[in-house]
């Protein structure tokens, strides 16, 4: 009986290890303080919090409702401002106020979630942290002109070396910080993307543009195959499919809700999307593998890898697949490659073309935009690091257990 009882301590105990390591739910814990209802509001509607929950160390700075109120006008009320200024307001590394009294210069400069990744990569970002002679600790925007405005209201949670919270009197904001490029018209955009074949095709079938379009207030997220895609081994031809199906297809491009890269990461396996085509019935949703950095979109015919992001303006997102998303409900049943006469060689099943397919470059996004590259490098190291400590601790939790 007491061993029993005993045992059962112990595995509460390693499930609370366990849990604690794989990650925090920011809107969860925030949730019991309704002082920061506006801005846990805006943490969950601009996903950030997605992108906390899944870092290593952060240091968020919360905002009571007032000086939330400040910041959602100074944004002019667009979202995506506010998640550029949210964003803005997680530092990279655990900040305690006794950590912050024992650093050893007068401004430390830290890195933010802003600089990682998206449109705000090249641009500055990074926030100071001092020790004012009145005794209060204080944030600043580190772009030229900030000020230390921002001070420690109070501590709202410590664990450490994972995540601190606390409040801060008045928003950190900089020159251009609510500047965010605008998803207005999505066929210039596709079309700068590389992706004019896909915008044409929306934007001449049916009613697929006006299908978009009615999603973008609510929610768009825009899974874009590249020009060369439509090309590619496997690819279907589209010459061939009615209208009906080639609008259906297209409307399969896109999910009725918005999903930037990072929130897809922490979708599970399991849990089926709806798209622009699914039906009542749930015909025509999609899953999402992640892996790491990298994540996919899994038809159940093929798998296309997501590539970059062009557009992150909330609540709409843009961003570039690999391939083209086949629905099972079109091409479940004929082989991936619609055969053309002149093709001679063995049209491949679908899974071997999307096993064949080349393996994920590294990181997509790399190219043009260097900061992306920092946090693909970190986000992985992470993942590695907690996969280990998960797997000693589940190990240790065992070994008690018996
Ligand atoms: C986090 O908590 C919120 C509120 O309890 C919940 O709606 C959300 O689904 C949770 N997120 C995850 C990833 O578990
Ligand atoms: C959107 O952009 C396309 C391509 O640049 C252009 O042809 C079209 O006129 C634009 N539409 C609007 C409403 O501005
Ligand atoms: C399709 O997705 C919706 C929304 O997530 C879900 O309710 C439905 O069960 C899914 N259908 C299938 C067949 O997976």
């Amino acid at each position: 009986m007491a061993s029993r009882l005993v045992a059962i301590v112990v595995f509460l105990a390693c499930f609370a290890i366990s849990s604690a390591i794989q990650g925090v739910n920011i809107t969860a814990m925030l949730n019991g303080y309704p002082d920061y209802k506006q801005f846990n509001k805006y943490l969950s509607e601009t996903k950030v919090c997605d992108e906390i929950n899944a870092r290593e160390a952060i240091t968020l700075l919360v905002l009571g409702d007032g000086p939330m109120s400040t910041l959602v006008l100074d944004a002019d009320q667009s979202l995506a401002g506010i998640k550029n200024a949210l964003r803005l307001h997680a530092i990279l590394d655990y900040f305690d106020p006794k950590k912050i009294r024992n650093l050893p210069d007068a401004d430390t400069l830290t890195d933010t979630l802003y600089q990682a990744g998206g449109d705000a990569a090249g641009k500055m970002g990074n926030v100071k942290i001092s020790l004012l002679d009145t005794g209060k600790i204080a944030f600043s925007s580190a772009n030229p002109g900030g000020k230390y405005e921002a001070t420690v209201v109070k501590t709202i949670k410590q664990m450490p070396y994972k995540l601190a919270i606390m409040e801060i009197s008045a928003p950190i904001e900089f020159d251009g910080l609510f500047d965010t490029p605008s998803a207005n018209n999505l066929t210039r955009i596709l079309e700068k993307a590389g992706c004019k074949r896909f915008a044409s095709l929306i934007a001449t079938t049916g009613d697929v543009m006006k299908t978009y379009e009615s999603a973008m207030e609510k929610g768009l997220t825009v899974f874009a195959p590249n020009d060369d895609a439509f090309d590619a081994k496997g690819a279907p031809d589209l010459g061939k499919m009615s209208k009906g199906d080639l609008a259906t297809l297209l409307k399969f491009h896109a999910l009725p809700s918005y999903n930037p890269k990072p929130s897809l990461k922490t979708v599970p396996h399991a849990r089926a999307l709806r798209t622009l085509a699914s039906t009542a019935s749930g015909k025509y949703n999609v899953t999402v593998d992640s892996q790491g950095d990298s994540v996919t979109i899994n038809t159940g015919v093929d798998k296309s890898r997501v590539a970059a992001t062009v557009i992150d303006d909330t609540p709409v997102c843009v961003l570039t697949v690999d391939s083209l998303l086949m629905p099972v409900e079109l091409f479940g049943d004929a082989p991936a490659a619609a055969p053309s006469p002149d093709d001679a060689a063995p049209s491949p099943s679908p899974s071997s073309v999307a096993d064949a397919s080349p393996p994920a470059p590294p990181p997509a996004d790399a190219p043009s935009k260097p900061a992306d590259h920092k946090e693909v490098k970190a986000s992985s190291a992470v993942v590695s690091r907690v996969s280990v400590l998960a797997a000693f601790a589940a190990a240790a939790c065992f070994v008690v257990l018996i």
